[in-house]
């Protein structure tokens, strides 16, 4: 695999590239067996739609009310009714989602270029989410969309990665599992890399990735 040159900043999408989102199936599992799992796919689904919806009618609300409402729709389709106290213990756990397998051995290994997050999520929850997985000293900088008050993959989140470091765009390196964030930096002017754990089928939307790995732990190969 050929490295990506004169890289100088990386910044890291957070929630389903470093932090697993379905990390919480375990818990929906216990609470409604049987359904864990397609709770949790609905959920995702449904709080990404939101994002969406919300930035094109200019009615942004942060990340950790969005990501409630998705909740309590998918529980109300799946006919997961009542559940205020089971929503609660979902949204606590969605502060401390695990990180995915390879990412603190790459992060490691990552010592000579700057770090940081980009992410939808509120200021707080992206503190949470690296407190809790002992990966705050790895980043220079924690961004969030909040500043900007819209979500990804709008160009002015991918600003606020440009401004803070005052490099050229091609300098900067987007680390992302999520296609619409793929095509998001590509479009903004990032080298993008995409990270398909689950081999998934790229999305049409004509964009593409510079570089396609299956695990984070292959970053160290190409940032050099
Ligand atoms: C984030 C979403 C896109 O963390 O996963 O920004």
């Amino acid at each position: 695999m050929d490295p990506l040159l004169g890289i100088k900043v990386l910044a890291f999408d957070a929630y389903g590239t470093l932090f697993d989102v379905h990390s919480v199936v375990q818990l929906a599992e216990k609470m409604f067996p049987g359904k864990g799992l397609l709770l949790s796919q609905l959920w995702r689904t449904k709080q990404i739609e939101y994002m969406f919806i919300r930035s094109l009618m200019g009615k942004y609300i942060p990340h950790d009310q969005n990501t409630e409402l998705a909740l309590k729709y998918a529980m109300q389709f799946l006919g997961l009714s009542g559940g205020d106290q089971e929503r609660k213990e979902l949204m606590k756990a969605y502060e401390v989602l695990s990180p995915f397998g390879d990412v603190k051995h790459a992060l490691e290994k990552l010592g000579h270029v700057k770090k940081s997050i980009l992410s939808v999520g509120t200021p707080a929850l992206i503190k949470s989410l690296v407190n809790h997985a002992d990966l705050a000293h790895f980043f220079d900088e924690l961004f969030s969309v909040d500043e900007v008050k819209i979500y990804k993959p709008h160009p002015l989140t991918y600003q606020l990665v440009m401004d803070k470091f005052g490099v050229e765009k091609d300098q900067i390196a987007f680390i992302t599992s999520n296609y619409f964030d793929v095509v998001g930096a590509k479009a903004f002017g990032f080298k993008v890399i995409w990270v398909n754990r689950n081999h998934i089928v790229p999305d049409e939307l004509t964009l593409k990735p510079d570089i396609e790995l299956n695990s984070i732990d292959q970053l160290p190969i190409i940032i050099q």
